[in-house]
């Protein structure tokens, strides 16, 4: 099998990438400095060449409606373009557990780009050929929103009531998403229900910073009254929240 990862450098791409090429699979790992642009589709054709397996791992940083829609969109189009060419057999795209929703994304533009992703997909390829594997927030999504919204010893973090994760555990449900044969889309969450305020809190206490973590309201009342957790997940991990501080603070 021979498997392309797209947004091979990212947070959870480069753990798939890891995790694929420790079961003894060929990975191709794509990020735009090997030469592969999957936004201005550029190099596309040529990875996905010969590849059987293709891993929507890429992302953009905004929470601009418009931008999200566009390059989560476009990204979805081209590769898809690509992969139907390539005869590529199967390509599975990374998402986010009811961000599809539109009562759920209604005030959140990321979500809304997330949204035009798994649309795009759908109307591309054909059913046989996509999984989607949506996965609850992770952990590390915390840690991330303290470092963007961050002033002196106070940063800020949404409150956003979700079944979140490890990043590392939504790998593992992916790459078991590339490996076994497509049976439908995947859900995959956390073992327990929290706001990931106070998983920012949390992260604050044990490794002394910041100093104080607020909850802000962001994002509509459906992200903070559990629009965002799943009522049955396919895929249940077991790392809680300690068990990841403890991994996290010990390294
Ligand atoms: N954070 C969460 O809690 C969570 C939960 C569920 C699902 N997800 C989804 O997981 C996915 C990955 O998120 P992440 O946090 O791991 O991403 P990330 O750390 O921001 O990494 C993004 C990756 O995309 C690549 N990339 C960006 N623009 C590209 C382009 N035009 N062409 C090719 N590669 C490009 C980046 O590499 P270069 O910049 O080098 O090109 C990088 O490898 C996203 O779709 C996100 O929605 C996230």
């Amino acid at each position: 099998m021979k498997v392309i990862v797209l947004g091979a450098s990212g947070e959870i791409g480069s753990e798939v990438v890891n995790r694929l090429r420790a079961q003894g699979i060929e990975v191709t790992a794509a990020h735009r400095s090997t030469g592969v642009d999957a936004y201005e589709s550029t190099g596309l054709s040529e990875a996905f060449s010969g590849a059987d397996v293709v891993v929507d791992c890429v992302n953009v940083t905004t929470t601009s409606a418009d931008t999200a829609i566009d390059f989560f969109g476009t990204v979805a189009r081209n590769v898809s373009t690509a992969a139907l060419s390539a005869g590529v057999g199967r390509v599975v795209c990374l998402s986010i557990i009811n961000a599809a929703d539109p009562a759920v994304n209604a005030k959140f533009g990321y979500y809304q780009g997330k949204a035009a992703q798994e649309k795009v997909y759908r109307e591309s390829l054909p059913a046989d050929v996509l999984t989607i594997v949506r996965s609850a927030q992770w952990y590390e999504l915390a840690r991330q929103m303290m470092s963007t919204l961050r002033l002196g010893p106070v940063a800020a973090v949404p409150h956003m009531r979700c079944r979140p994760l490890s990043a590392a555990d939504a790998a593992a449900a992916l790459v078991g998403a590339v490996t076994t044969a497509p049976g439908g889309d995947v859900e995959v969450a956390g073992p327990h229900v929290l706001d990931l305020a106070d998983i920012g809190k949390a992260i604050a206490r044990r490794s002394g910073s910041p100093r104080w973590v607020v909850g802000i309201r962001f994002g509509g009342t459906a992200i903070r009254n559990g629009g965002l957790v799943p009522e049955r997940p396919d895929v249940v991990t077991t790392t809680t929240l300690d068990q990841w501080l403890d991994a996290e603070c010990a390294a």
